[in-house]
């Protein structure tokens, strides 16, 4: 199988000033990350608040746009495409956002939330958008009635369907799910991961799945890739991570698990609080929070150590 998505060396930095005279700091929520999503894999980005996942997910979208770096899909540089060369793509690549509550428009009506892609992307008529989203609703477990309503006579989980069908509707290949269930209570987020798995078999997807939530990660994940502080820490297979952790940090995630399938989520690593992203530790930027930090840890960044074929570990003692 080949490589669907291809970032390397990407950087996403946030200006940010004070007032008009300061001088500008810079918040580095994505810092260098290179790493490939297969086709047809569902690639977890786990870490804590802040670590920089919504940006690089969103970055990787050309939703915002990168400092640096490049971004590859389907063998294609999209990273400099202008707008209307970037049209396709955005069709092929979509998201679901984090927040069910916010991300659909509160005045539209579902049929006009999930046919406005439609009339954007495809020349269809009128009835032929009408049995597409008919189709597409019926097969995130929804009836053709609802096209008729507003999104707040909806729960939570309804409206993570609507936003999927959204999605969906367009025929993409890459979704990017930011967090798609953490807003949901534990058996509604069971019944929606089950039904992103078997959209994902039906139509061929690859998912770029964010989450802090580990056993989420377990259930739905072929591969997972772990961020902190805008860089990527430790990735491989999920069992790479779940049974082969090598980075002190993902172990500290790790340990945060309850067991799976409780839906907790981390809230902290054991020792200290995440750093300011704007003013990252020297040397490696975990060292700060570290169980294992040496001297070198504060000097020297490691390398991305290649522990296994796939497994990836940025620690001077992980090999
Ligand atoms: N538009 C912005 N302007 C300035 N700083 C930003 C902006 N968006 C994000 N940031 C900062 O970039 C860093 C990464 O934010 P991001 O939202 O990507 O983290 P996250 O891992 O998705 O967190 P969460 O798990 O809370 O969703 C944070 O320090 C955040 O404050
Ligand atoms: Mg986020």
């Amino acid at each position: 199988m080949g490589i669907l998505i291809d970032v390397k060396n990407l950087k996403k930095y946030f200006e940010i000033r004070r007032s008009l005279l300061s001088k500008p700091t810079y918040v580095r929520a994505v810092e260098d990350v290179t790493f490939q999503i297969p086709e047809g894999s569902i690639y977890a980005i786990v870490g804590e608040s802040g670590s920089g996942k919504s940006t690089l997910g969103r970055t990787i979208l050309r939703l915002i746009e990168p400092t640096s770096g490049t971004i590859i899909y389907n063998g294609q540089e999209i990273t400099r495409l202008d707008n209307k060369r970037m049209i396709e793509y955005r069709r092929q690549m979509q998201i679901v956002q984090q927040d069910p509550y916010n991300s659909l428009h509160p005045r539209k009506l579902v049929k006009e939330i999930i046919g406005e892609g439609l009339k954007i992307h495809f020349k269809m008529r009128p009835d032929e958008i009408y049995l597409r989203i008919k189709e597409i609703l019926e097969m995130v477990g929804l009836r053709e009635e609802h096209m008729f309503r507003y999104p707040h006579e909806f729960s939570g989980g309804q409206r993570q369907r609507i936003a999927i069908a959204r999605a969906l509707v367009l025929r993409p290949k890459f979704l990017v799910l930011d967090e798609p269930t953490s807003a949901l209570d534990v058996s509604v987020q069971a019944r929606v991961l089950a039904l992103l798995k078997e959209l994902r078999e039906r139509f061929s997807l690859t998912y770029m799945f964010i989450t802090h939530n580990l056993a989420v990660v377990d259930y739905m994940a072929t591969q997972v890739a772990v961020m902190y502080l805008g860089k990527i820490m430790e990735l491989g297979s999920k069992d790479d991570i779940f049974q082969r952790a090598a980075h002190p940090y993902t172990l500290a995630l790790l340990d945060c698990v309850p067991s799976v399938g409780t839906g907790r989520k981390i809230r902290s690593v054991p020792r200290g609080e995440i750093p300011n992203p704007a003013k990252p530790p020297s040397g490696c930027v975990f060292h700060t929070r570290c169980p294992k930090a040496q001297k070198i840890c504060q000097e020297k960044e490691p390398e991305f150590y290649e522990l296994s074929p796939g497994h990836f570990c940025k620690c001077h003692f992980c090999k």
